[in-house]
């Protein structure tokens, strides 16, 4: 889904974390291995498309949706690290921890994060303005208030159960602060009105939330080869999960009940079947 943009983003990811022939290449071999081969690619691919649904010109927001994808990139090295979810698999190949060690890891991490900012602000062609906006926004739903805030509630409920309303506030942060932060600043890039970035954000959250599940589902049912990543992770590590709490069955339920409430509001967007196609697809995704 939303293909047509994965050579420009594949491509700009490339250019971005070139050797440079320095003493520090380790870090960017360290940040080419975690980001090539195997990411989905659909916080890039929905920043794109909300630009293009909201009338700017998709190649002009391609600074910013790979900045995303180095930020979702840095969260997941992270997420993988012993003194995190201690997973040794991630996008098929070891954890960057596995292949460059835990401090080139961590580094990599922290350099995807700040080399993000740097390719951002270096958007062409945006008005000044709206790439201050987008900027804030990327960083506020990356942090304390966004996806390292879900973390840390990830993390402190681990071996104790967290009450519903915990994991859905945690699951809104972690991971569906990110598809907010595609969404609303597809939106912003192009000028979108208020009104229509709110929306945006709204339909994101919906889809955040039926992914994250989706991911815990997977988790059990997934086959690791196909998903690229280790299952049974979150039940070794005692996480209170949304399936964990309603079951497999209501789990999917909501998938399903969610992604419709997010096309229901998609209708609002013109030109915005490819993002329903794209919202449908995600429901029964194997990886
Ligand atoms: C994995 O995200 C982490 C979650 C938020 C569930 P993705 O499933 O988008 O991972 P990649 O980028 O395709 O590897
Ligand atoms: C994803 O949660 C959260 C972030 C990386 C921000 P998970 O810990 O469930 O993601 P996976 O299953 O390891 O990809
Ligand atoms: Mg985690
Ligand atoms: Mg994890
Ligand atoms: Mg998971």
């Amino acid at each position: 889904m939303l293909d047509c943009y994965s050579e420009l983003i594949e491509e700009k990811l490339k250019e971005v974390l070139t050797l440079k022939g320095a003493e520090y290449d380790i870090l960017l071999e360290a940040m080419n291995y975690s980001a090539s081969a195997g990411g989905k690619r659909i916080r890039p691919k929905l920043l794109i498309e909300f630009m293009r649904v909201s009338g700017g010109n998709p190649e002009y927001a391609l600074n910013f949706a790979v900045a995303l994808e180095m930020i979702h990139t840095y969260s997941l090295i992270h997420d993988d690290l012993p003194c995190m979810d201690n997973d040794d698999m991630r996008r098929g190949k070891p954890s960057c921890h596995k292949a460059f060690g835990e401090s080139t890891a961590l580094l990599a991490g922290d350099a995807l994060l700040t080399e993000s900012f740097s390719l951002a602000a270096k958007s062409d062609n945006i008005p000044t303005d709206r790439i201050v906006r987008a900027l804030a926004q990327l960083s506020d739903l990356a942090g304390v208030n966004g996806m390292i805030g879900g973390q840390v509630i990830d993390l402190k409920y681990e071996n104790d159960k967290a009450p519903l309303e915990v994991v859905l506030e945690l699951y809104r942060l972690k991971t569906g602060a990110l598809l907010k932060a595609a969404a609303t600043i597809g939106c912003i890039l192009a000028g979108a009105d208020d009104v229509k970035i709110e929306k945006a954000g709204i339909i994101a959250e919906k889809i955040g939330l039926a992914f994250q599940i989706r991911d815990d589902i997977l988790d059990i049912i997934g086959d690791e080869k196909t998903l690229g990543k280790p299952i049974g992770s979150d039940s070794e590590s005692n996480k209170s999960t949304y399936v964990s709490i309603v079951g497999i069955e209501q789990a999917q339920a909501d998938v399903e009940n969610l992604t419709n409430e997010a096309i229901e509001l998609l209708a609002d967007f013109d030109n915005s079947d490819n993002l329903i196609s794209f919202a449908k697809s995600m429901v029964l995704r194997q990886n």
